[in-house]
């Protein structure tokens, strides 16, 4: 589903070149979670929309092999666009910036669904809303998509995000730290509702965490991020039990609470 060689991204700040992501590789299938963790700073977010080539084109350049589904997006930033709002979606890490302030949150979540859908009629494509809606385990969601999104809660909003990216028929989500602005009985809610979707569609996920909580709930692989590469890769059980790095016990001591749920 994706496949992704020696990814290196140089990002052009005030202060100069920026090498955010330094020679990394990895891939992951239909159904698997492959999750990047590391410290604030460690380039995982630039690799998560690096991979979907979501960075401008005069900010960063961007080079290595990715691949998605087939196609070759590294040499055809054109590609990734047409794969995303079907065959890929994001989930970004603040889902209030995701959304529009002066629309509807069913306007936004009716459009998506004519995006992949152009044929639908508004009355289809509202229908099909709903639809989505109560399957990310909204209980009304006729009168939620009334609102806006100001009047959501985090853990509502993440969802509304969610329910958006299904809109397509996803083949891999990536999740960029879709619960960290959430409270822990939300963050564990949602990451089940990935998980339980993710059962349902077969839809590959590679999710971006500090939280090694979280990585171990969802994940199949890890891969340990710090300056830009990987400095440890493994199965999930492996990396939490048996790090091999100091900087891996760092990030393990930090965070257990959704440990727990497992
Ligand atoms: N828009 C930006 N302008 C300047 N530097 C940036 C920008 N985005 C990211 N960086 C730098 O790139 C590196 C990786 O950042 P990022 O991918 O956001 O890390 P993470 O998601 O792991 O916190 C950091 O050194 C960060 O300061
Ligand atoms: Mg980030």
């Amino acid at each position: 589903m994706l496949d992704v060689e020696d990814l290196r991204i140089e990002l052009m700040t005030e202060r100069g070149v920026v090498r955010a992501v330094d020679g990394v590789s990895f891939s992951l299938g239909a159904g698997e979670t492959v999750t990047i963790i590391g410290e604030s700073g460690s380039g995982k977010s630039t690799t998560a929309m690096g991979v979907l080539r979501l960075l401008p084109e005069d900010e960063a350049v961007v080079s290595g092999r990715i691949t998605i589904d087939g196609h070759d997006v590294a040499a055809d930033p054109r590609a990734a666009a047409r794969l995303r709002g079907g065959t890929v979606a994001l989930i970004p890490q603040d889902p209030m910036t995701a959304l529009s302030p002066v629309h509807s949150v069913g306007g936004q979540l009716r459009e998506a669904v004519r995006l992949r859908d152009p044929a639908l009629s508004r009355r289809a494509a509202e229908d099909r809303a709903a639809e989505l809606l109560t399957q990310v385990g909204i209980p009304e969601p006729r009168r939620l998509v009334r609102l806006h999104p100001h009047q959501l809660s985090g853990g509502m909003l993440q969802r509304v995000l969610i329910a958006m990216a299904l809109a397509g028929r996803l083949k891999l989500l990536v999740a960029d730290e879709p619960t960290s602005a959430l409270d822990v009985t939300v963050q564990a809610a949602i990451l089940d509702l990935l998980l339980t979707l993710q059962e349902e569609t077969g839809m590959g996920i590679l999710m971006v965490t500090h939280d090694l909580g979280v990585a171990r709930l969802v994940s199949d692989r890890v891969h340990v991020m710090k300056d830009g590469r990987f400095v440890e890769s493994g199965e999930v059980e492996q990396i939490v039990d048996a790090p091999a790095e100091d900087y891996t016990r760092s990030l393990l001591s930090a965070v257990p609470k959704l440990g727990d749920f497992r």
